[in-house]
């Protein structure tokens, strides 16, 4: 009987310092840890099911996280994160320039509505002499008249004799002039002639001058456009002095990466002699001006 007492209390004794059986690791993690604690309600939907072959696995990542915490269809659906877009800018063929902006960007890839046509249009017969008309019947916009007269004036006063050969292009002018380049040269045509809706012409902001000069220098008696005209004396007045009367050369030499357009030096633009004095300074041609001081005014 004492034998057996001692059998039992020995067992007792033994019990109590046994160590408890280590429970799985896997386990011990998921419990342990205070960021997935929220894990064991959601974990079915995240990972696959553990098995017997999963006990190598790493555990779950945290990552799954935040998105079991989106409800799917918070994301789902676009409408509740659709903000209201700002002013939506037009396509280029669908543009109207506001106010008639005398800065307009019009450009290879910007481009104007077929009917968009400033609304001060005048007769530059109105003003100017057949001297300077050539008895075209050429119109531009009234706000250039005034500095046109001044420029116009100054060169006379240097005994210089230049004329106009064209102002404001309609669309459709212009769509025929660029057909009629097409078919002399056309393979330069795309760099000689905007398509209707990318010429500055149509802005009726924009001239193309001439001398009675050029024929006998190119030695072609009807010959109204040429890149001699640059060395003409006209030329060369208007591509140190048109600033100064608010006058940008829209396509210089040097310019074809940039503008996509071949030398014009006969092709002027009127911008105000604030801005026209910076792009004389800083070499800078509108177009290259306007894109990086506005951004893209509509969607080619
Ligand atoms: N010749 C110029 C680029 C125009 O067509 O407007
Ligand atoms: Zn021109």
């Amino acid at each position: 009987m004492k034998a057996m007492l001692l059998l039992v209390l020995l067992l007792a004794l033994l019990a109590a310092c046994a160590p408890a059986r280590p429970a799985p690791v896997e386990l011990v993690q998921i419990t342990a840890s205070p960021t997935l604690a929220p894990l064991p309600t959601r974990a079915p939907t995240l990972a696959p099911a553990a098995g017997p072959t999963d006990t190598s696995t790493p555990p779950p990542s945290p990552t799954p996280l935040p998105t079991a915490t989106l409800p799917p269809t918070a994301t789902a659906s676009p409408t509740p994160t659709r903000t209201p877009s700002p002013t939506p800018i037009p396509l280029c063929k669908e543009r109207f320039p506001a106010d008639d902006d005398l800065l307009a960007l019009v450009s290879h890839d910007y481009g104007l509505a077929a009917d968009y046509r400033p609304g001060d249009l005048v007769p530059l017969g109105d003003t100017f002499p057949s001297a300077v008309t050539r008895g075209y019947p050429t119109q531009v916009r009234a706000v250039i008249i005034p500095p046109l007269e001044v420029l116009i004036a100054a060169m006379h006063a240097e005994e210089l004799r230049p004329f106009v050969v064209s102002g404001f292009r309609s669309y459709y002018d212009q769509n025929a002039a660029r057909q009629k380049w097409a078919e002399q040269f056309p393979e330069w045509a795309h760099n000689i002639s905007a398509l209707p809706g990318h010429s500055e012409h149509q802005l009726g902001t924009t001239l193309d001058f001439s001398t009675p000069d050029l024929p006998y220098m190119v030695g072609e008696p009807f010959i109204e456009f040429h890149p001699a005209f640059a060395v003409s004396g006209e030329g060369r007045w208007l591509a140190e002095r048109a600033h100064e009367f608010g006058f940008t050369m829209s396509y210089p030499d040097g310019k074809y990466e940039e503008t996509g357009f071949n030398y014009e030096p006969w092709h002027f633009r009127y911008v105000g002699v604030e801005l026209a004095t910076e792009l004389k300074e800083s070499g800078l041609t509108i177009s290259e001006y306007l894109l990086a001081a506005h951004g893209a005014p509509c969607r080619p």
